[in-house]
């Protein structure tokens, strides 16, 4: 039973353990012990992953796999995701394989700018903010060239600044809007830093101009992470003779992929299952590559939403006999910086791909999101989805039965003809166990 702690933070790691495992383990010396397996043998390692968060306890895994045979952009790419899906790696794999005999992937970046604010309180006259605003631009840029520098020399910086005027939305309020472009950093350090340094340098040329009841007032500085001018294309494209032997099954088989995909771009429900899939993917790719997932998910949905009403992020169509189907998404990723020289298995990651600029991984991590959708909407609208999860799922359902490497083993063989059901997989190794 949970109780309250003072101080929990101050305890050391072992202290920590001892008080989570007495408190919440129904047996604390087993719950200890399970801890004590994913932590890290050499000390040197644990250390890293202890100081990447506070309260650490022990490490909690994923699954790091590779999906190869990716042809994007002419060049030969081994995707590595991190992901526990079982599905997900095979599907990547296959649906990297069938393109790569069609042309592969193609990639364009449609744009690299990313945004930030600084969000105003302002009940004085308008053009008075506007006059102090414009005065004080340079000064204000100036007073950053120490933070920017660096940046600029590697292609980055400030791209433009501006105030705007936010009253109709909510009284007093107005903003600063800075556009940035970050290299390949995905910026939110550097973007941050230039805004709260911006928010001092504004508070305290304002304070010595307006009179203190019209005293414009910083509420906050941050970043956005939605990144709409922020945005990668992967495109597939394929004559649809090519789709099969037959071409009345072929072309039959290509309009229904077109039409899932437009049921997902007018249908919010089926929408959000098919982002889902994009994002499966995506996210895989990220967290392999040490970025923030938290980040691109809450910038893709708003991106989907950007009409006024949730869409899927691919769309697809039949031109000239061919099928095209492709992908928009916003990634504001990073190859240097953040965890990206920190975590082993991420430098790892990086280097299975080449060392990839910013701009490259936003190409990869879209191939492998629009992949990922090639493969669930190919499943949707011919086997469906169940027959290839669960046959992947196969084993982690022989797993949690408590089977033998030795049933596994024959159990995968026996499955590889039948259906797989959680009711199917039970009784075969009820049978297999008792001789039958
Ligand atoms: C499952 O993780 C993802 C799918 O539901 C995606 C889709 O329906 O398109 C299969």
């Amino acid at each position: 039973m949970s109780k309250k702690i003072e101080g929990f933070s101050k305890l050391t790691k072992a202290e920590k353990i001892h008080w989570v495992a007495e408190t919440h383990g129904e047996n604390p010396s087993a719950f200890k012990a399970t801890l004590e397996t994913y932590n890290h043998s050499d000390p040197e390692v644990q250390k890293i992953h202890d100081e990447f968060i506070e309260n650490t306890l022990t490490n909690h895994y994923l699954p790091l796999g590779v999906a190869p045979n990716f042809l994007i952009d002419g060049k030969w790419y081994t995707i590595p995701m991190a992901i526990e899906e079982s599905s997900v790696v095979a599907a990547a794999s296959k649906a990297a394989k069938f393109w790569s005999t069609k042309g592969g992937f193609q990639t364009e970046v449609l744009g690299t700018e990313k945004v930030g604010q600084i969000h105003l309180n302002y009940y004085g006259p308008a053009e008075k903010l506007n006059r102090f605003f414009n005065e004080n631009t340079s000064r204000f840029l100036g007073e950053l060239s120490s933070i920017t520098e660096s940046m600029e020399r590697r292609g980055g910086g400030i791209q433009s600044i501006q105030l705007i005027d936010k009253t109709n939305a909510l009284e007093g309020y107005y903003q600063i809007d800075l556009r940035f472009e970050t290299a390949d950093a995905m910026g939110a350090n550097f973007i941050n830093t230039c805004l709260e340094t911006l928010a001092k340098s504004f508070t305290s040329a304002a304070t010595s101009t307006f009179e203190a009841d019209e005293l414009p007032e910083v509420v906050m500085s941050i970043l956005s992470n939605y990144v709409p001018n922020c945005v990668v294309r992967a495109s597939v494209s394929v004559p649809i003779e090519q789709l099969g032997a037959n071409l009345s099954d072929a072309q039959s088989y290509a309009k229904k992929f077109v039409r899932a995909v437009h049921i997902a771009r007018e249908e919010p429900y089926r929408a959000v299952t098919h982002n889902k899939g994009i994002m499966n993917g995506v996210d895989a790719v990220i967290i392999a590559t040490g970025n923030d997932f938290r980040a691109v998910e809450a910038g893709v949905h708003a991106y989907a939403s950007k009409d006024g009403k949730y869409r899927s992020l691919s769309q697809a169509k039949i031109e000239n006999d061919t099928l095209h189907f492709w992908l928009d998404i916003p990634l504001a990723l990073g190859t240097v910086g953040g965890l990206t020289s920190l975590h082993p298995l991420v430098k790892r990651s990086l280097e299975i791909l080449d060392k990839p600029s910013a701009k490259e991984l936003m190409r990869i991590v879209a191939v492998a999101g629009l992949a990922q959708n090639f493969a669930a909407v190919n499943s949707l609208v011919t086997t469906g989805i169940q027959k290839g999860h669960m046959k992947m799922h196969l084993l982690n359902l022989l797993s949690a039965l408590g089977a033998s490497e030795e049933e596994k083993q024959i159990l995968s063989k026996q499955f590889s003809e039948q259906t797989v059901t959680n009711s199917a997989v039970k009784e075969a190794l009820n049978q297999l166990r008792n001789g039958r």
